[in-house]
């Protein structure tokens, strides 16, 4: 340590650190993530009074700690996917592709909470006050009274956060402009938004404000260096949606307030975000009754049952390996249901190529939608559409038994809400199952095994081989 600043490599996706640079980081497998960054802080930048370590306070489990006080936007589908609001002292990073609607939803959601009585500042580092000021015009809010400024040096901000008593809320848009000159990494480095993200975190808990990092993610999934960001803040939202879809959804990945996995549906209009209050209508909007290869699948996002529309296309091969293109699926689960097609049904699929998508862009994870893809296949591969006021949900099994699964009542009262007429499911086993009680107008087939899906379609000579033959 010679006071010379030692050059190292960081990987910009994980935050190993590394002496050589190399073409892929052997932490985690990324590519070209590797950049060159000083380790040292300029001597003396960061000098604060060293403190004197005086001990910590050690208490029991049981307490009386209040709830932390919450601050509602009134915007129901964002406080919804963060457990009922914003928490005073903590952190949110609300992450997303450009260009998605981030800084939309931020200055919407600011915007109310101002003109409910919080005190809100609005830092930007990305546009000019201008701009801002033009979508606030745009989204008819430039009467809210929130605070404005355009900056990215994190010790100016700091300064001026510190005289500011009572801040209920803070937006940084977005992390990765903001930059400490106490490291000379230059902004969205890892080093600079892992120090200026700390920085504004403890800032948060000390003055008691609720923070929200705006952070840009990578075409993977990851949000463009601070994936340790993610570890520092108590609430992860990503706000996603494809493009040329008018709707974007606000998904909860981590929550120490509430639960993760809600979704907020919104939709994008002339005049910014509008809240979608019923998501199932919205995504059935565009749904075509009487096509081969769709079916509805009565799903749950967080705790809120949504039935999307799955569609199947099977198309010849041309020769070579068929294709198997998947939209907002899993495609090992994919290949696992055709699998469980061909054995166990005798569904004849190999020849063809297949595609899989779920209407409307959105991504679902969940195994409950293995029936509804198994009927959108089978439907494709019969040429018989699937009864159009029917929805199906259920897990299936390696030998094509058919599963239960979670929350089935929030599913058929949903389907029951939308007009459909006839519900698919799991069979109950009657060892201590509960009877399900339909809602009213709807009809219950259950089934144990994929073979009774099939039994519903009239199969052509195109594909199936009989199940008797195949045993
Ligand atoms: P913006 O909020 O700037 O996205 P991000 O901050 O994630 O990069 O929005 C991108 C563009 O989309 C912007 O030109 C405004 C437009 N837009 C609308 O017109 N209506 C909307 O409801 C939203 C969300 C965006
Ligand atoms: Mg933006």
């Amino acid at each position: 340590m010679a006071g010379r600043d030692r050059a190292r490599f960081v990987c910009q996706a994980c935050g190993a650190v590394t002496a050589k640079w190399a073409g892929r980081c052997e932490a985690c497998g990324a590519w070209n993530t590797l950049a060159e960054e000083i380790a040292a802080p300029k001597p003396g930048a960061l000098a604060r009074p060293k403190t004197v370590a005086r001990g910590i306070d050690l208490v029991g489990l049981l307490g009386t700690s209040e709830p932390p006080p919450r601050l509602m936007s009134g915007i129901a589908e964002f406080d919804r996917v963060l457990g009922g609001g914003l928490v005073a002292g903590s952190a949110v990073l609300v992450g997303g592709d450009p260009g998605i609607g981030k800084s939309t939803l931020m200055l919407q959601a600011a915007s109310r909470l101002a003109g409910n009585g919080q005190s809100v500042i609005y830092i930007t580092g990305e546009e000019s006050i201008e701009q801002v000021r033009l979508r606030a015009r745009r989204l008819g809010l430039e009467q809210a009274p929130l605070a404005l400024a355009a900056a990215s040096h994190l010790p100016d901000i700091a300064a001026t956060l510190e005289t500011r008593p009572g801040l209920g809320l803070v937006v940084i848009d977005s992390i990765q402009t903001m930059w400490l000159d106490a490291f000379d990494a230059v902004p969205g480095t890892l080093t600079q938004v892992r120090a200026a993200g700390f920085e504004l975190v403890r800032l948060a808990k000390t003055l008691g404000f609720a923070l929200v990092l705006v952070g840009h993610v990578t075409k993977d999934g990851a949000i463009a260096g601070p994936r340790v960001l993610e570890h520092m803040v108590d609430a992860v939202l990503y706000f996603e949606g494809e493009r040329g879809h008018q709707f974007r959804i606000l998904r909860g990945v981590k929550n120490r307030f509430g639960a993760t996995d809600e979704i907020g549906v919104f939709e994008m209009t002339d005049h910014g975000l509008a809240e979608v209050a019923n998501p199932s209508a919205l995504f059935l909007a565009e749904r075509r009754g009487h096509v081969a290869g769709s079916a509805v699948f009565a799903g749950i996002e967080g705790t809120r049952p949504v039935l999307l529309e799955i569609q199947a296309l099977l198309a010849p091969n041309a020769g070579g390996t068929p294709r198997r293109a998947v939209l907002g699926w899993d495609a090992g689960r994919l290949a696992m249901l055709l699998a469980v097609l061909e054995t166990r049904c005798g569904l004849r699929l190999a020849g063809n190529d297949v595609h899989l998508n779920i209407a409307g862009g959105l991504r679902i994870t969940e195994p409950a939608a293995d029936l509804a893809v198994a009927a959108a296949l089978v439907s494709a591969a019969s040429e018989t559409p699937a009864s159009p006021d029917t929805v199906y949900f259920g897990e299936v099994g390696l030998s094509g038994e058919i599963r239960q699964v979670a929350l089935a009542e929030a599913r058929l009262r949903e389907a029951a809400k939308l007009g459909f007429a006839r519900a698919c499911l799991p069979r109950r086993l009657a060892r201590g199952a509960k009877r399900l009680v339909p809602p009213e107008g709807l009809q219950l087939q259950e089934i144990g095994h994929l073979g009774d899906l099939l039994a519903g379609f009239a199969v052509s000579g195109a594909g199936r081989k009989p199940r008797r033959e195949a045993e």
